[in-house]
């Protein structure tokens, strides 16, 4: 069947732009301070408030973010770091960075984050870190992870605008959480990332780290330690304080979307649904992941809803152990996580940005239930 050519495409994200961005870039490109200049801090500055943090430290990815906040706790070669398979890559690729290793546990079938249970079977005298990601920006549950005793790093790249049940917002616990800004992120700044912390001196290490190893005090050339250029710039900085301001409107538009979806998917038959809210926690929504009904392939499913109805979705996220840099390196197959395995082998992540409407939304649904056999 052909593609519909009578309804708009639908985009499977798109960010939330407007005059302020391009003005704020504007303004950098016209002050001729493009890096290491004021935004940097002012943007730290904000989002540390905005998310109850003492520090924060902008980074140029979430994925750099990560490897320098393992660093900091304290993770190095041979050590190993007790994290989530269901995750993106990067989460355990910056374990692998410091030539410690990611040592993978089974997930919570119902939030899809890093079971506590299963991350403390996992715990051996050679755990440096335990790594928990806010998986599709539902909070993980760090006081059952902070029990085990030992260093916490949060992934929190899909995370920004959760909150945890005691009220405490996901990157405001203290340990460092890292957040990611790609262009599909709640807030973007087309690539880059940051660090929130309580540890002053913390965020000395990594504002060091990402900046060659150059102490604040040090002239260009003069450098104390190893470091990585892993600088966010002022651009981007700028493009991320905009960003700020429209956070709230932007993450209720994702939290509309999601609702209008649960209501237009509730009928279909085995199809699994984002886990509400529980307990007083608080999802940042971030992308609307489905799991297709047993007996359904969801690569058969993914593509129909391109070829027959002109709609994009993703297999979203694949099992990170049976990516195949992670078996040929650590050995992993098949049946080890199997949790992770089953929910990873069903996920379709489905069109899903704030200013999406009722009637995309609509669309998308009715695409999927005929798809799956359940067309009303
Ligand atoms: C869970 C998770 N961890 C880490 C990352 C890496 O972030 P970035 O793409 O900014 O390096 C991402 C984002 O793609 C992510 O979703």
């Amino acid at each position: 069947m052909a593609v519909r050519a009578d309804t708009d495409q639908i985009p499977l994200a798109r960010p939330v732009l407007g005059e302020e961005e391009e003005l704020a870039v504007i303004e950098v490109l016209r002050s001729g301070q493009l890096s290491l200049g004021p935004r940097v801090p002012a943007f730290e500055r904000a989002f540390a408030a905005r998310v109850g943090a003492p520090h924060a430290s902008a980074v140029s990815s979430g994925t750099a973010g990560l490897h320098l906040a393992l660093r900091a706790v304290g993770v190095s070669d041979g050590g190993e770091v007790v994290t989530s398979p269901f995750s993106f890559v990067a989460s355990a690729n910056a374990a692998v960075f410091e030539r410690a290793r990611p040592v993978f546990a089974d997930i919570d079938p119902v939030t899809l984050n890093l079971d506590p249970d299963a991350a403390a079977a996992a715990v051996t005298e050679r755990t440096a870190a335990i790594l928990p990601v806010h998986i599709f920006g539902y909070p993980a549950d760090i006081p059952a992870f902070e029990r085990l005793g030992l260093p916490i790093v949060e992934d929190a790249c899909e995370a920004l605008g959760a909150v945890h049940p005691d009220g405490v917002a996901v990157g405001g616990r203290g340990h460092p959480a890292v957040f990611g800004f790609y262009a599909n992120k709640q807030l973007t700044t087309g690539e880059g990332g940051m660090v929130t912390m309580s540890d002053a001196a913390m965020k000395e290490r990594i504002d060091s780290e990402r900046n060659q190893g150059r102490a604040p005090d040090m002239g260009w050339l003069d450098h104390d330690r190893l470091g990585f250029n892993y600088r966010l710039s002022d651009i981007a900085a700028a493009i991320g304080l905009a960003q700020l301001d429209r956070l709230d409107g932007m993450l209720a538009g994702r939290a509309r979307v999601a609702a209008r979806y649960g209501e237009a998917l509730a009928g279909i038959e085995g199809l699994g649904l984002p886990c509400p809210d529980r307990g007083g926690a608080v999802r940042g929504w971030f992308v609307y992941v489905v799991q297709v009904p047993r007996g359904h392939a969801r690569d058969d499913v993914l593509r129909a809803l391109r070829e027959e109805h002109g709609i994009p979705s993703k297999p979203y996220m694949p099992a990170i152990h049976l990516m195949s840099f992670y078996r040929e390196t650590l050995g992993h197959r098949e049946g080890e996580f199997p949790v992770c395995e089953d929910v990873a082998a069903r996920s379709l992540a489905l069109p899903f940005f704030p200013e999406m409407t009722d009637g995309q939304v609509e669309r998308v649904a009715g695409a999927l239930a005929r798809v799956l056999g359940q067309a009303p």
